[in-house]
């Protein structure tokens, strides 16, 4: 059977396709020549594969062979999402110190940022879930943990739209072209913030990642750079529509926004619950070493096998009734951040920032209709994103029940 990843009805709604490969070919091969996987069991044992590579494909245009060629390609190249072990191990180490260490010292109020970007909408009666609430709380988040001064967040979010393109194998001419010239701006700028904070270190991850050493070894310049620009771009990208995505998520399910509105301390499990049933990175790449069989399917040494994070997380073989939203679900392993050595460094992070979105908007908002329109999504294979999600609502008091 074919499946066509880019048809309007797919991107609308991937879940129902999910449904049928991981019911009818669980290991499927596109007609593209890549492999798709959407089975909880066989992507959780390839996440923890070492015959797979996170390296890119001989194909894609930031492999190693255009290093001399692209800004792109060096980029990639030092950054640990498309490194191997032992290279790897070694990168994440001190990245992780240094990001760990000054989290823990210096936590963001999330809360109150979020309660502060809602109220301002409060007597206008609608706000747009990305560009008003979800992309301004990731942006000022990550921007002030790294030491992003604050008249640049807007230049810097301009820039990190591009950074995802990195994880296309074979961009289109046009945007290749686009992604060099911003990604060497982005760089350009990190490496003036680096110099300054060289000079004079402050508190902030950028300057923690200058000074952070584990037994011999640390992170050159040019790696501390392109690390920054991993950072922001992760930090500010997938997080506005995963709140978006558990807005509507939620209204499409009243009883379990009801729920939560009655039983706010069910926020984290609400959160998680979010994650897994609509997360906003549906999938990752990764290359085979070797020959290798899953299934009964042989996968050959150079292919690419795609994982789909999204249809694990709808598996009915892992999760009870996988296709309802249910924020009081326990046990929710779900592979919304990956799994192993590669699981995302800001998994903690950024669900304490859905959670903070959502419970901003529960508990100060009654009448929620968002303008569900499919022109607001972006249309990416392996992405659930927005650029826009206008919301209405009314302003509900703190004795007000919810209504919808
Ligand atoms: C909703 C938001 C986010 C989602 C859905 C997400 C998802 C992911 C996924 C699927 C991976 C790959 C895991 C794998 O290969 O096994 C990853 C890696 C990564 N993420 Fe996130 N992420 C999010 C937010 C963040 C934030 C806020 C940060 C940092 C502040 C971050 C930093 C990273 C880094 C550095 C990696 C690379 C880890 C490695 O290769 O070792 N992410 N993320």
């Amino acid at each position: 059977m074919n499946y066509n990843f880019s048809d309007p009805t797919f991107i609308v709604d991937p879940y129902p396709t999910y449904k049928i490969m991981r019911e009818h070919d669980p290991v499927y091969k596109s007609p593209m020549g890549y492999w798709v996987l959407t089975q909880y069991t066989d992507i959780l044992n390839a996440l923890g594969d070492s015959r797979l590579s996170n390296q890119p494909s001989r194909y894609a245009v930031i492999g190693k062979r255009n290093i001399n060629k692209y800004i792109s390609a060096e980029i990639a190249n030092n950054i640990i999402p498309f490194m191997d072990q032992p290279i790897h191990k070694e990168q994440r180490r001190l990245i992780s110190k240094a990001y760990f260490s000054h989290l823990k010292e210096t936590p963001p109020d999330i809360n109150l940022l979020a309660k502060n970007l809602l109220e301002k909408h409060y007597s206008k009666g609608h706000i747009d879930l990305i560009q008003d609430f979800g992309k301004p709380l990731s942006t000022q988040v990550i921007a002030e943990n790294i030491g992003v001064p604050t008249e640049d967040w807007g230049l810097l979010e301009k820039w990190s739209e591009l950074f995802f393109y990195l994880f296309v194998p074979i961009p289109s001419n046009e945007i290749l072209l686009k992604m060099e010239e911003g990604l060497a701006l982005f760089r350009h700028y990190f490496s003036n913030l680096l110099n300054l904070r060289k000079n004079r270190p402050e508190n902030d991850l950028i300057s923690k990642l200058i000074g952070t050493r584990y037994n011999e070894t640390y992170l050159t310049d040019i790696q501390i750079v392109d690390t920054c620009m991993l950072l922001f771009a992760d930090g500010v990208e997938n997080i506005d529509s995963a709140i978006a995505n558990s807005i509507v998520a939620l209204i499409e399910h009243p009883e379990q926004l009801i729920l939560l509105q009655k039983h706010p301390e069910k926020s984290r499990l609400a959160a998680d619950e979010c994650l897994r049933y609509d997360p906003p990175a549906q999938l990752i790449a990764k290359i085979a070493k070797e020959d290798l069989l899953i299934q009964d399917k042989l996968i050959k040494q150079g292919e690419a096998i795609i994982l789909v994070l999204a249809s694990a997380n709808r598996d009915s073989q892992y999760f009870a009734f996988p296709d309802r939203l249910d924020i009081t679900r326990e046990k929710n392993n779900h592979l919304t951040f990956g799994y192993g050595k590669h699981a995302c460094i800001g998994g903690r992070l950024a669900t304490d920032q859905i959670e903070a979105g959502i419970m901003c908007i529960v508990n100060n908002l009654n009448e929620l209709t968002v303008q569900n329109n499919e022109s607001y999504r972006v249309p990416r294979f392996g992405h659930r994103w927005f650029n826009s999600l206008p919301l209405s609502f009314t302003k509900r008091s703190t004795s007000q029940p919810l209504s919808l």
